[in-house]
């Protein structure tokens, strides 16, 4: 025993040996490419170019700059190409420079790449880390097969505020969930090796702060306190900098008055100097430039401030190679400044393998094999199952008979594309399972009648902005089918009718693709009218209604609670989304996904969540309205589904949490416990909460914290007892001087199945 616990000591340090020896060559190998390299050849690593920029937009002439860019060495990384021919002419003619730098190809793989996984917001809903973490691996696989070697995700953002259309991007409200999130994903992009054929570098986004953007508009203005950035909204991109996380994506917003991307608070004295991160970081795309609008200067000015805060890599203004040398032949900016960019990002093309072997992912046939196939798809069935939150289910109407006589209808029923969510650019999208082939099927014995039941908004132009808006933009020559082109009438008559003759109706409602990501934030977030509408003409039949949910965001569901019998929240489930939908509607797959954000009542709670303050004059969540106490008069302040909330077919039994000792000094180890038992008839999954409350402290803390999570697997009748170990860690924050320390005193361990339904136990540390 001791022998072996020698060997692996000495094998760790022959490993950490080889690290730095490794390190040490590639400083050298970088520092003797720099000393030939010219001042404009450093200032083209830090530029960032889009397929876009130059082929969509413009003319062939704007496409031949870009190439002439490439040749005299001004551009240090492409993104957007999907393709493993352009990626390996482009690499070609890298490698003809003077240097042979290689470039770095980057894209927006956010669920999975051709293969679309669940959004990432209903990943998040699954609560499994293991399932996150080979999400990013098998997007990893596919990705570089096509020569990709930089993904811009994970997208970290907390959002507390649902109007923002970006929180279907992220991983919720929760910063301690956010931050495990943030690891799992950074692990399975970049695995044990970066410079392995199928992993790829992360580009963790965006830094930082952009989910707290004011009243939920996309881009606008973000007013916190350093203490509440720091405890509420960074430790996501904290931990993936702990982690070892390759780039980051500063953000479009400002913070204290400077935009991210130019704020030395937020690039350089948090992200590298506190938590040690030692990568580069790229502009959200045009970030640069857009601090112009902000009011900061003009392009020389704002290209200036933003690489001598911290950011290394412009994407898409051009700015930075229009402008920085001309910053240092007039003494504004120096050698310095654009050697510290430019080497950290050479750094990652050494770290990517890339100076090795520039071609290595790019094999003929290699994304041929790896695309969309088999594994793919089955991987992608399997998230899909665990991402689904089932937030009603009155006299278990579900899971549904296969051999009833089911009405599929709606409008989100069969449409194939509309199962992707935002960013997903997915080749395959046609083949995408709708939800009507994954019920059809699944079925024995039953029927399945179908039709599409409703427009999805009344409004006709602005169901024709949101749809066809994306495409117009980059493609305004193609021809776009017309919509509403059956009587909203004629619709809902057909939806009726089908609902009458059959036992059960399954509405499939809810947000289009584009009703959510960038560029997508809305005031009203009820069920879009013209759905309601079916849905109340469906409710009049008396037939069972089974709501199966398409979103990207909470959604107000005041209505959808109380007048169906069951609502299924789906979100965009992705290439599978049929299958897995159907694997839960008919219970071959037990529903386990828990809510990661608070679903208000309604939108003038916004922002709601579960970790707020008290007030001094705090208000329980679901009396009604009082004078002089903090609440409205016309709606209660709890949430209609709570954080962590989700059911399940079967029923859980919880223990009282139970402490190993009431007492802790700083130094040392508690641990919490509590046995949950399966009480139903199903094998279940169930996600175990832990929260904690800081009693008494120097600064005011949230009423509620997440600090733990199992998701554990009970048969019927089975017990498991979890254990948290809880330490001093755990119990840390932000003070008001921005120590992150654990003040002594009394603090609540709370544990049960989601944020409001907790058993409580007293911990005083010394
Ligand atoms: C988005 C980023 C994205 C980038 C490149 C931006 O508009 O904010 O999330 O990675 O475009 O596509």
């Amino acid at each position: 025993m001791k022998r072996l616990y020698f060997s692996a000591a000495l094998l760790g340090f022959a490993m950490s040996m080889s690290a730095q020896s490794s390190k040490v060559e590639m400083d050298r190998f970088i520092t003797d490419l720099m000393v030939k390299m010219s001042l404009e050849e450093k200032i083209g690593q830090l530029n960032l170019a889009s397929n876009w920029t130059y082929v969509t937009n413009a003319t062939l002439s704007e496409e031949d700059k870009a190439i002439q860019q490439l040749k005299d060495g001004q551009m240090g990384a492409f993104y957007g190409f999907t393709n493993q021919e352009m990626i390996r002419q482009l690499q070609e003619i890298a490698m003809k420079g003077k240097h042979k730098i290689p470039l770095m190809f980057g894209n927006d793989v956010i669920h999975g790449f051709e293969t679309t996984y669940p959004i990432p917001l209903a990943i998040s809903t699954t609560w499994n880390m293991d399932l996150v973490e080979e999400s990013a691996r098998m997007a990893a696989r596919e990705a570089t097969s096509v020569g990709i070697n930089w993904v811009f995700s994970p997208m970290v953002d907390i959002c507390r505020d649902a109007r923002w259309g970006r929180i279907s991007e992220g991983g919720g409200e929760d910063p301690y969930l956010g931050g495990e999130i943030a690891k799992a994903y950074t692990r399975g992009y970049q695995g044990d090796d970066l410079s392995a054929d199928n992993t790829a570098m992360v580009c963790v986004k965006h830094y930082a702060l952009y989910g707290g953007a004011e009243a939920g508009r996309d881009y606008n203005s973000v007013f916190l306190s350093r203490q509440e950035a720091l405890n509420g909204y960074m430790n996501p991109y904290k931990q993936a900098a702990k982690e070892g996380a390759g780039s980051y994506m500063s953000s479009f917003n400002e913070f204290e008055g400077v935009p991210a991307t130019a704020n030395h608070y937020l690039l350089t004295e948090v992200l590298r100097d506190q938590w040690g991160f030692d990568g580069f970081v790229v502009s959200d795309a045009t970030a640069v430039n857009e601090i112009v609008a902000h009011g900061l200067g003009d392009q020389q000015e704002v290209s200036r401030r933003a690489l001598q805060a911290g950011l290394d890599m412009d994407m898409g203004s051009n700015a930075f190679v229009s402008t920085l040398k001309k910053s240092v032949e007039e003494g504004k900016v120096s050698m310095v400044d654009i050697d510290l960019a430019c080497r950290r990002i050479l750094e990652a093309k050494w770290k990517l393998g890339l100076f090795q072997d520039p071609y290595k992912y790019i094999v003929p046939d290699r994304d041929k094999k790896e695309i969309f196939n088999k594994e793919q798809l089955e991987f992608a069935r399997r998230i899909a199952q665990e991402s689904q939150v089932l937030l009603k289910n009155d006299n278990n109407i579900l899971p549904l008979k296969k051999d009833a006589k089911i009405a599929v209808v709606g409008p989100f029923a069969n449409v194939a594309s509309e199962m992707q969510g935002a960013w997903s650019m997915s080749k395959h999208a046609n083949q995408f399972v709708t939800i009507l082939q994954g019920i059809k099927e699944a079925v024995k014995g039953g029927t399945v009648t179908t039709c599409e039941g409703s427009w999805v908004l009344n409004d006709k132009n602005l169901e024709e902005s949101v749809r066809y808006g994306l495409m117009k933009m980059f493609a305004p020559n193609m021809p776009t089918p017309p919509i509403h082109t059956t009587p909203q009438e004629d619709l809902i008559a057909e939806a009726v009718k089908l609902a009458k003759e059959a036992d059960v109706v399954v509405a499939c409602v809810g947000e289009l693709n584009n009703m959510t990501g960038e560029g997508a934030s809305r005031v009203d977030i009820t069920m879009p009218d013209a759905q309601q509408d079916m849905l109340k003409a469906l409710k009049a039949t008396g037939k069972p209604i089974v709501v199966v949910l398409t979103t990207g965001r909470p959604l107000v569901l005041n209505w959808e609670k109380e007048n169906v019998d069951a609502i299924l929240n789906t979100w965009a489930l992705g290439a599978e989304a049929g299958h897995a939908i159907a694997d839960v509607l008919f219970g071959d797959v037990n529903p386990s996904g828990k809510l990661t954000t608070s679903f208000p009542r309604h939108v003038g709670q916004l922002p709601l969540y579960y970790n707020h303050k008290n007030t001094g004059r705090p208000h329980p969540d679901y009396e009604p309205y009082r004078k002089f106490v903090s609440t409205y008069m016309d709606v209660v302040n709890g949430p209609l589904f709570p954080f962590g909330y989700g059911l399940s077919y079967t029923t859980f039994e919880y223990s009282d949490v139970k402490l190993s000792a009431n007492q802790m000094n700083q130094d040392g180890k508690v641990t919490a416990s509590v046995t949950v038992k399966n009480t139903g008839s199903r094998q279940g999954k169930e996600t175990v909460q832990l929260y904690i409350h800081d009693v008494y402290s120097t600064s005011t803390r949230p009423v509620k914290e997440l600090k733990g999570f199992r998701k554990i697997d009970l048969q019927p009748g089975e017990s498991k007892t979890v254990e948290f170990e809880l330490t001093a860690d755990d119990l840390k924050y932000y003070d008001h001087d921005l120590n992150f320390v654990c003040e002594p005193g009394d603090y609540e361990i709370m544990v049960g199945p989601d944020c409001e339904k907790l058993s409580k136990a007293v911990l005083n540390v010394k």
